[in-house]
């Protein structure tokens, strides 16, 4: 299989960890759909046919499990949660989860996903009828979308108010995702006890989410106490789990994975859909007409149908910017993949990013087109959700949600690139837990019915 030799990736090393993004479109550009890594023992492979993906994440997916770098590094801060788990024992903690992510659990939380829109819009943007904000201000679309995104996950999933402890959810979330990259990507992978300073953050990480998962925990019980103590916690995912009978140290590690996976993805996604918005506005008054056809609260599940061209904005976003850039598995035997013998511990790198970006499956790649998802079919080489059994689970919840968003915050607000088409520059797409926007994403903001 062709690929880069050591000398290649020895020579490109500073730049394939400054920009893992642009290292593998140029790989894949240059070696075609499946490319080598020179790493000792099992072969590495990048795999970008959607034949090859779909058979290592759905049709053999049993062989090809999680027992990789990434997860590994992603199980330091999250345990062996749903997300990171390499056990078959995976499938009890999602059949345990699911009801919380049904679409009656979902219809009954898009208020609160709408709440939480409103309430950070309001203190960030001085809300639809205040001043607070100048009209016209340029203000961080990220930051804004990263409150809500973990307001709305601690409302919908466990029915709490995380705004006491946002502050350091956020600052210790947005540092383990940081160490975890870190650690996935290291050369020279050291045990967890070393004092290194990378080990040292990272543990200091984990006990403050442990701290606000533990605090969370603690106000649920609390609150059931109040109540009598029944033996039911109540239906959203912390309820689930309680009753469960799960120990608290595995409730915590499903907290904290839902809180990582759960926020950072959507926020990001968010910001790029917004970037994109600002940067079409014909495409954003389309999203705006539509909302004017259809006063009222916009539901969670089954927006599609009343805002068909929003969600095709949001599909369109989600193939530009996958938050998920890469997932990787590694096979447990000796299997086949696009006609090529592969043997057991073979690591298999997928990449939504450069499916994404096929010519001859997305005609005009870098160009946004909503368009193509008007017709809301499932489409070949689209995988922002990944695929198969380990599908994400938040999948409906994040659509919804961000159709939802976009919905209170473009009624009332025009969003446009700061200095004008001529004068602007995209941020850097970052590759970290989620693809992200360096530095920010700031746009100028104005009230609708302003010129
Ligand atoms: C799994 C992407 C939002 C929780 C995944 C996977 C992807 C993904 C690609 C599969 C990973 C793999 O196969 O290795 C995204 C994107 C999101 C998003 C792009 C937002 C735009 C959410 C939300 C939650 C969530 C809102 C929860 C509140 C999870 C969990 C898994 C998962 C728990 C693991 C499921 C399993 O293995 O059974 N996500 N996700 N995600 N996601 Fe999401």
């Amino acid at each position: 299989v062709p690929g880069p030799t050591s000398w290649d990736m020895a020579r490109a090393f500073r730049s394939i960890r400054a920009d893992p993004l642009t290292f593998l479109d140029e790989v894949s550009q240059h070696y075609g759909d499946t490319v080598s890594f020179p790493v000792p023992g099992a072969p590495a492979l990048l795999l970008n046919d959607p034949a090859d993906v779909r058979h290592v994440l759905q049709t053999s997916a049993r062989s090809w499990g999680k027992d990789t770098v990434q997860y590994a590094a992603l199980a330091r801060v999250t345990g062996p949660g749903l997300l990171a788990s390499a056990e078959p024992s995976w499938i009890d903690h999602r059949r345990l989860a699911a009801p919380a992510f049904h679409h009656q659990r979902l219809e009954a939380v898009g208020d609160e996903v709408a709440a939480a829109a409103r309430t950070a819009i309001a203190a960030r943007l001085g809300g639809p009828h205040a001043d607070a904000v100048a009209d016209g201000a340029v203000v961080d679309m990220a930051a804004l979308t990263h409150t809500i995104g973990l307001d709305a996950v601690g409302r919908a999933l466990f029915s709490t108010d995380l705004s006491d402890q946002a502050h350091d959810l956020l600052a210790a979330t947005s540092e383990a995702a940081d160490l975890v990259v870190r650690l996935g990507r290291s050369i020279l992978p050291r045990a967890e006890w070393t004092p290194t300073r990378t080990n040292l953050r990272l543990r200091s990480a984990r006990r403050r989410l442990d701290a606000g998962a533990a605090a969370i925990i603690a106000e649920r019980r609390a609150r059931n106490a109040r109540a009598g103590g029944t033996p039911h916690h109540g239906d959203d995912l912390l309820g689930l789990l309680l009753d469960s009978g799960m120990g608290d140290g595995e409730i915590r590690d499903e907290l904290v994975t839902m809180v990582i996976a759960g926020h950072e993805t959507v926020a990001a996604a968010l910001a790029w859909t917004l970037m994109l918005l600002a940067e079409h506005p014909e495409a954003q008054e389309r999203v705006r007409a539509e909302l004017d056809a259809h006063p009222g609260p916009v539901p969670l599940v089954g927006h599609r149908e009343r805002l068909p061209w929003t969600r095709a904005v949001v599909d369109e976003a989600l193939r530009l910017y996958p938050p998920a850039w890469a997932v990787s598995r590694r096979s447990d035997r000796d299997d086949e993949v696009g006609g090529r013998q592969v043997p057991a511990g073979t690591l298999a790198i997928i990449s939504p990013w450069l499916v994404h970006r096929r010519p001859d499956l997305w005609p005009e790649p870098e160009a946004f087109r909503p368009e193509r998802f008007l017709d809301g079919t499932a489409r070949t080489g689209y995988l922002p959700f990944g695929q198969g059994p380990r599908l994400c689970i938040g999948r409906e919840f994040a659509l919804g949600e961000m159709v939802v968003v976009l919905a209170e915050l473009l009624r009332d607000h025009r969003i446009e690139v700061p200095g004008g088409p001529g004068g602007w520059v995209r941020p850097v797409a970052e590759a970290k837990v989620a693809v992200h926007p360096r530095g920010g994403m700031p746009l100028v903001v104005r009230r609708t019915g302003t010129p």
